[in-house]
């Protein structure tokens, strides 16, 4: 039975959503958001109406620096969740991705799944997903199946690695990136899973003609004891808390980067959000952190949850002085413990 599952891809939608849910039930864990801390300058307020949340991402422009991360898609449950998904999105005004959709150009019987996040959304901001090492004309093909304005590529080496039935090959993956980009009509967005982006990579990537990256960290939802879990012995765990978080890969962008930066990754409150901002994300992308709403309460409970964290991050900008996303970058913050001491070994300033 254990082979027979692993092998399906539908189980495997349900199993990750099952899993992560469960993860998210548990509650974040600590991470290096805690090891950030703005400095508090009593006098620098500003007024909370004043303050503007729209942002501009290239020649993108969302109404707020905020948006619902790729999740998932292909099977009848996880068609329910994102039917929930994009409902929310439609009344916050939130861009939305979907779940990788390689399983809607391999089977086109699930698509369904899929095109409910433009039905439910017909005037949002969807993003269309697919993994790295697919062809440019699947990625044209993806984009088209939800009349996508923009296409997250997900690049998932660790994830894949713990996968039993996954890909172990991954050279061709920069290649075909470039290709994707050539051809795509729409923003091609290249984002990790919750591992995230070392400064290489997001070099790497510029070079590669990716104009914008969702860094998507460790130390929110763990794809490696997700996949550990499907495992018949369990026996990946040693790679639990392999990669970078979110902070950590904001903090070692190269200087001048010309890429646009998201951040991704154990964001669990709107303080996680402003901090991110301040690091110099453009905007900050939640996956796990919404997932409990979206399974249990739908819509209903995800939409006051969002709305809750718009009015909590303009409140935050008031606090913080800044009558902008983008303003918060100029704020002061304190590295503390031992994200100091990992910036140290990255050598990063
Ligand atoms: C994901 N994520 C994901 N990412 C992606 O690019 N394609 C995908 O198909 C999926 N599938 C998926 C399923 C579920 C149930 C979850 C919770 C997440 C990863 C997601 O977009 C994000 O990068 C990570 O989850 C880290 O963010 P959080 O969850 O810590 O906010």
């Amino acid at each position: 039975m254990g082979t027979e599952r692993a092998g399906n891809h539908e189980s495997r939608k349900d199993e990750h959503l099952a899993l992560a849910a469960e993860q998210a039930r548990e509650g974040a864990p600590r991470n290096d958001f805690d090891e950030l801390a703005f400095v508090h300058h009593a006098l620098d307020g500003g007024d909370a109406d004043d303050v503007r949340l729209d942002v501009r991402l290239g020649e993108l422009r969302w109404p707020a620096p905020l948006y619902i991360n790729g999740m998932t898609g292909g099977t009848a449950t996880t068609a329910r969740v994102n039917r929930q998904l994009a409902i929310a999105a439609r009344e916050t005004g939130l861009p939305v991705a979907s779940g990788s959709m390689s399983i809607a150009l391999d089977h086109p019987q699930t698509a369904h799944g899929f095109r409910v996040l433009r039905e439910e959304n017909p005037d949002g901001f969807v993003m269309a997903n697919l993994g790295a090492g697919r062809s440019p004309d699947d990625a044209l093909r993806a984009v088209e199946l939800v009349d996508a304005d923009a296409l997250q590529i997900h690049v998932n080496a660790v994830q894949e690695t713990v996968m039993p039935e996954g890909d172990r090959d991954f050279s061709g993956w920069a290649r075909s990136i470039e290709r994707i980009v050539a051809v795509v009509p729409v923003p091609v967005i290249v984002k990790e899973v919750g591992f995230g982006l070392s400064g290489r990579t997001q070099r790497t990537l510029t070079e590669l003609g990716v104009r914008i990256a969702d860094v998507s960290g460790r130390g929110g939802t763990d794809f490696v004891r997700i996949e550990n879990d499907r495992r018949p012995l369990r026996d990946y765990a040693s790679l639990v808390g392999f990669g970078q978080s979110a902070v950590q890969s904001l903090l070692d962008a190269p200087a001048e980067s010309p890429l646009v930066l998201l951040a991704s990754g154990g964001v669990r409150s709107p303080l996680d959000v402003a901090k991110a901002l301040a690091l110099g994300a453009r905007a900050v992308g939640v996956a796990g952190g919404f997932l409990t709403a979206a399974t249990e309460g739908g819509a209903p409970e995800l939409v006051p949850l969002i709305e809750r964290w718009l009015e909590q991050l303009r409140q935050l900008c008031a606090l913080l002085g800044a009558d902008s996303p983008e303003d918060l970058a100029r704020t002061d913050l304190l590295v503390r413990g031992r994200l100091r001491e990992d910036c140290e070994l990255l050598g990063i300033d």
